[in-house]
């Protein structure tokens, strides 16, 4: 049987650990080509090279627009094409923490990673699409995309904002069989948690109905459905998965 994704040939960035790793192993099972890219080369290069030959890694800050132009030119030379985006690379500062308390530079660095990197993303991937005459673009926002919190007032804008970036490409390439969706996931269990502490890491635990945070495979499945066919009619659409949190 072929896989979800045969054919497919993918870019998912922040790929060298937690969600992105997940997503680039799972593609990569589903039968696509995978072009991983994050600011970690080391740990980057170590996920690709065990995938295999269906995998490359690309050092790549997503905040850089040149550095975008050099990655999709070379997924498309080494793969063929592109077709799939996973605009998943992204912070979490902890001088992020109150309107008052956060410095303007930890403000320019969130906003810059998590809503100018997925914007950029969205610029050169798309002439790629179109050649392909097909494309799926997944943008990893968060519940903090939908709702509030007491602290991380540059995360929350970020991610608020990755969610109505998201609606507008969708709307502006429907007609050319791009489809443009975000998903918001809850609490994960990745790095990107451990600079808070511990204590924090329970009231994370806590806030969620089902009591736990996810797996980062528990989020993979979803940004997979919204890459594949199956998803042929879905577009501007958001994938909440969050364990019930947005649903109090
Ligand atoms: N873990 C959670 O609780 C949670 C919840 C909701 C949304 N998210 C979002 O999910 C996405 C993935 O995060 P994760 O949970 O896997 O955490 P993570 O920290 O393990 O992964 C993020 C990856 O992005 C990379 N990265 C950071 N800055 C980059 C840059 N400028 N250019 C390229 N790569 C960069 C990091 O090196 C890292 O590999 C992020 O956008 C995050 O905001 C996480």
């Amino acid at each position: 049987m072929a896989g979800r994704l045969e054919g497919e040939v993918a870019i998912i960035t922040g790929a060298a650990r937690g969600q992105g790793e997940a997503e680039a192993r799972l593609f990569a099972q589903e039968g696509a080509q995978v072009v991983l890219t994050d600011i970690l080369d080391e740990l980057g290069q170590q996920v690709a090279d065990e995938i295999g030959p269906a995998a490359l890694f690309l050092k790549h800050d997503v905040s850089q627009e040149d550095e975008w132009q050099r990655v999709v030119e070379t997924g498309v030379n080494t793969f063929g094409r592109v077709t799939i985006l996973v605009n998943n690379a992204g912070i979490g500062l902890r001088e992020d923490r109150g309107i008052e308390q956060t410095p303007l530079d930890a403000w320019h660095r969130t906003l810059a990673v998590n809503l100018t990197g997925v914007f950029l993303g969205m610029k050169y991937v798309v002439p790629a699409m179109r050649a392909a005459g097909h494309g799926s673009i997944i943008n990893i926002s968060s519940i903090a995309g939908m709702v509030g919190g007491g602290g991380l007032p540059a995360y929350h804008a970020s991610k608020g904002g990755v969610r109505l970036l998201t609606k507008t490409a969708a709307v502006q390439y429907a007609e050319e069989n791009i489809r443009v969706n975000s998903v918001h996931p809850g609490g994960v269990d990745t790095e990107i948690l451990n600079p808070f502490g511990e204590k924090w890491k329970q009231r994370a635990v806590d806030a969620h109905p089902m009591k736990r945070i996810a797996e980062a495979d528990e989020i993979a499945y979803g940004v997979l459905y919204l890459a594949s066919p199956e998803a042929s009619f879905v577009t501007g659409t958001e994938l909440v998965i969050d364990g019930g949190f947005i649903a109090r």
